[in-house]
């Protein structure tokens, strides 16, 4: 049996497919409300193919508790945010979930971290925790997880997968496990590597990222087209520019960078800019608003709507959005009353302001900033009517009333 601890974006979805692959998987929350709603037969977000999965989890038998169970296999994936201050890890989260773990785990168990950490946090933080209860017998793993939100269900099935494991016959016993579901290859090294290689990843696509949005701002600066230059350099067999937005969000890429300049901040240097230049976005995109609106005569901030509160299309997290970073340094630009929210993934009230119906946003509105590109918009203006739009992430087509980044 395998106890999946944490069943968040990640586990729950991880801990579902395991069940509907046969393995007898319990899984574990500390937030009550979510085991019920989960033992109540509903899921907690919305995800493609997330639905159909539960249903086949729980008919092979896959259950929810808020208790750890005594069993030989533990998945930890619990949040692992970083201190602002210092950009390190905070493991407080993996910590405690592998103290209660260890209140309950038989001799011999194995704890796999599927959380992110940063690259030594495992012997850093966690191998102390075993050490201090005399646990020496129970053996350590890391298996990051790769999964894109809106795609998660087919990413587990199709992703190819790495083990960090404390020695090569429990990295293949963990091996075994995830090619229950997995197809793609799954790579077995020890846990140091296997740490560093997740945020290495991570930190891939935030540079790479960075360097499109600062390609935005430069283009912009001098009345050049980003988009037609990037088209271009483009058909060059040796280039892949990404195509510029309104930041970084989600719990992955604008967290796991931070580890590395935490630790190493003499050294991370291009890392560190990238980051910084992400995070700048939502204040640019707020100063080119402001530009839209002067040049479209529009003077009333209150007519101007947001349009996606998630981080991504299609999805319903709202962690670190670029909207929510965009709406705390609203203020200072578009000065007046807070603009109108809308996304209709996003459900539940997160923010002031915050409508419910596309109606209700469009009512009253001349302009709108599209932050998201979610799909019933997606090369769609006429979805907005014929308001003035900024369309943050290039997904409006092209017309009189659309402008770019
Ligand atoms: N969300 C993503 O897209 C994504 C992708 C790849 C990797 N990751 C990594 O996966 C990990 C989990 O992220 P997530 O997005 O699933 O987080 P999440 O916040 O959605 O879920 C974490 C869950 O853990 C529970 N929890 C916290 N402490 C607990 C404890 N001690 N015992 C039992 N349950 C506990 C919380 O109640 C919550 O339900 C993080 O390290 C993240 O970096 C996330």
């Amino acid at each position: 049996m395998i106890n999946v601890i944490g069943l968040g974006y990640i586990g729950l979805p991880t801990a579902l497919m395991f069940a509907a692959h046969g393995v007898e998987v319990v899984g574990t929350d500390c937030d009550a409300e979510l085991v019920a709603t989960l033992n109540a037969g509903r899921t907690t977000f919305k995800e493609e193919g997330l639905d159909e999965l539960f249903g086949r989890a729980v008919a092979a038998g896959a259950r929810f508790s808020t208790e750890y169970q005594e069993c030989g296999t533990y998945i930890v994936s619990v949040p692992t945010p970083y201190d602002k201050a210092t950009k390190r890890i905070d493991p407080s989260y993996v910590v405690d979930a592998v103290g209660s773990v260890l209140d309950v785990a038989p001799e011999g168990a194995v704890v796999v971290i599927e959380s992110t950490v940063s690259p030594g946090a495992i012997d850093r933080y966690v191998r102390p925790a075993l050490a201090g209860r005399g646990r020496g017998d129970v053996k350590l793993a890391h298996a990051p997880e790769r999964i894109i939100p809106g795609d998660m269900v087919g990413e587990l099935l199709r992703n190819n997968r790495t083990v960090g494991a404390d020695d090569p016959e429990t990295g293949e016993l963990v091996k075994s496990l995830y090619a229950s579901f997995c197809r793609g290859e799954i790579a077995v090294t020890d846990i140091r590597t296997a740490e560093m290689t997740k945020v290495v990843e991570n930190t891939f696509r935030d540079v790479n990222i960075a360097f499109a949005n600062e390609l935005a701002k430069i283009c912009r600066s001098d009345g050049m087209d980003v988009r037609e230059i990037i088209r271009i350099a483009n058909k060059h067999p040796r280039v892949g520019i990404l195509s510029p937005g309104p930041g970084v969000g989600g719990h992955c890429i604008s967290v796991d960078p931070w580890f590395l300049v935490g630790d190493y901040p003499e050294l991370a240097r291009l890392i560190r800019n990238a980051r910084e230049t992400n995070d700048s976005m939502p204040e640019f995109v707020l100063a080119r608003a402001s530009e839209v609106m002067r040049e479209s005569g529009i003077t009333d901030s209150s007519k101007v709507g947001i349009y996606g509160l998630a981080y991504k299309e299609d999805v319903d997290d709202v962690r670190e959005s670029p909207t929510l970073q965009m709406l705390e340094s609203m203020g200072r630009h578009l000065a007046g009353s807070p603009c109108k929210v809308y996304d209709p993934w996003v459900e539940r009230d997160v923010v002031p302001n915050q409508v419910h119906s596309m109606e209700e946003f469009l009512e009253g509105l001349e302009m709108v900033v599209v932050m998201v590109g979610h799909s019933e918009v997606k090369g769609r203006p006429e979805a907005f009517g014929d308001r003035v739009l900024l369309d943050t992430r290039d997904v409006m087509g092209s017309g009189e009333n659309v402008h770019k980044l």
